[in-house]
């Protein structure tokens, strides 16, 4: 026990840190999707993610153009719409329609965010919820709520996957996840529970918001404020998942969380870049393949 507890903990009671490895954990699930869509081809089926961006913001670009290369390596097909910005709702509602009816096109994806003029949600429910790989059809959700079958989104799929992957025990544990977004906090705080987790959604409003997150086993930082998570918040010992993309003072990209200071008091954490981002697109793939099985 002893030699245990001094391998993990250092002479000052600080921690062996894990670094959560998200770039070589979601190229080991590539490379197992790889193989499966080998076998789907040798099978005479073949799987086509059909994408889809309105206008040309930035990062939509560069995110949309990882996800067709992400098709690319693991050998399944891609079809690209690329729209432009004053594309009416109606031309966009068509298309999806369009390729909901093809045999050959098994998820879509259409980039958030969309031009202000298009309504995401009515955009969001007219995919085909046996297409709906990025997991945001409110059936997708509400199937994740009630323990049916069904698309999860992608973020959170692949968080569990990290934690799973690391050998993270999930059950029993108090697990904080700050923000309660769509596409992150919610369904995040049900894959949690779905894994037998006592679970706390913590967010702006939260009253006493340390107390609440020093409580944290595993803590899921999503908000979207760069560095804000400090040691302060957290108990020795915790894991930390930093979902956040934000740029510092300095124009460097970094989380959620100050890495240099909650670092040395983790069992584990997420580096940013290199710890949840690059799950995003491998649980997508995952779902693609999934696609040519799933039943909703
Ligand atoms: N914009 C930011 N993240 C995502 C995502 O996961 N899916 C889609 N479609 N758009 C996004």
């Amino acid at each position: 026990f002893v030699l245990i507890q001094r391998w993990l903990c250092g002479k000052d009671g600080t921690y062996m840190t894990m670094l959560i490895d998200g770039k070589a954990i979601s190229m080991q699930i590539k490379d197992e999707l790889k193989q499966k869509a080998a076998e789907l081809k040798a099978k005479g089926i073949n799987v086509t993610l059909a994408v889809i961006q309105v206008g040309d913001n930035p990062a939509s670009c560069v995110y949309v153009r990882n996800k067709k290369k992400g098709c690319g390596y693991i050998g399944i097909g891609s079809l690209s719409y690329e729209l432009p910005e004053e594309t009416s709702q109606e031309e966009l509602l068509n298309l999806i329609r369009e390729l909901n009816e093809r045999d050959d096109v098994n998820g879509i994806l259409v980039q958030l965010p969309l031009p202000s003029h298009i309504d995401e949600d009515t955009v969001i429910k007219a995919i085909d919820p046996l297409k709906d790989v990025d997991g945001f059809h409110p059936q997708s959700v509400g199937a994740l709520c009630i323990g049916q079958s069904g698309f999860v989104s992608c973020t959170p799929a692949g968080i569990i996957q990290l934690l799973k992957r690391s050998n993270i025990d999930i059950a029993g544990k108090e697990c904080v996840v700050l923000g309660r977004s769509n596409i992150v906090g919610k369904p995040m705080s049900l894959l949690l529970l779905r894994e037998n987790a006592t679970v706390t959604i913590a967010h702006s409003r939260t009253k006493n918001l340390k107390e609440v997150t020093q409580r944290a086993d595993i803590l899921v930082a999503a908000v979207g404020k760069p560095k804000m998570i400090t040691k302060d918040y957290v108990k020795k010992g915790v894991v930390v998942v930093d979902v956040g993309i934000n740029r510092d003072e300095n124009n460097k990209l970094c989380g959620d969380v100050d890495f240099d200071d909650v670092e040395p008091v983790c069992s584990a954490i997420t580096p940013v870049p290199g710890g949840v981002g690059p799950m995003t697109i491998a649980m997508l793939l995952h779902n693609c393949i999934e696609s040519v099985s799933l039943k909703v």
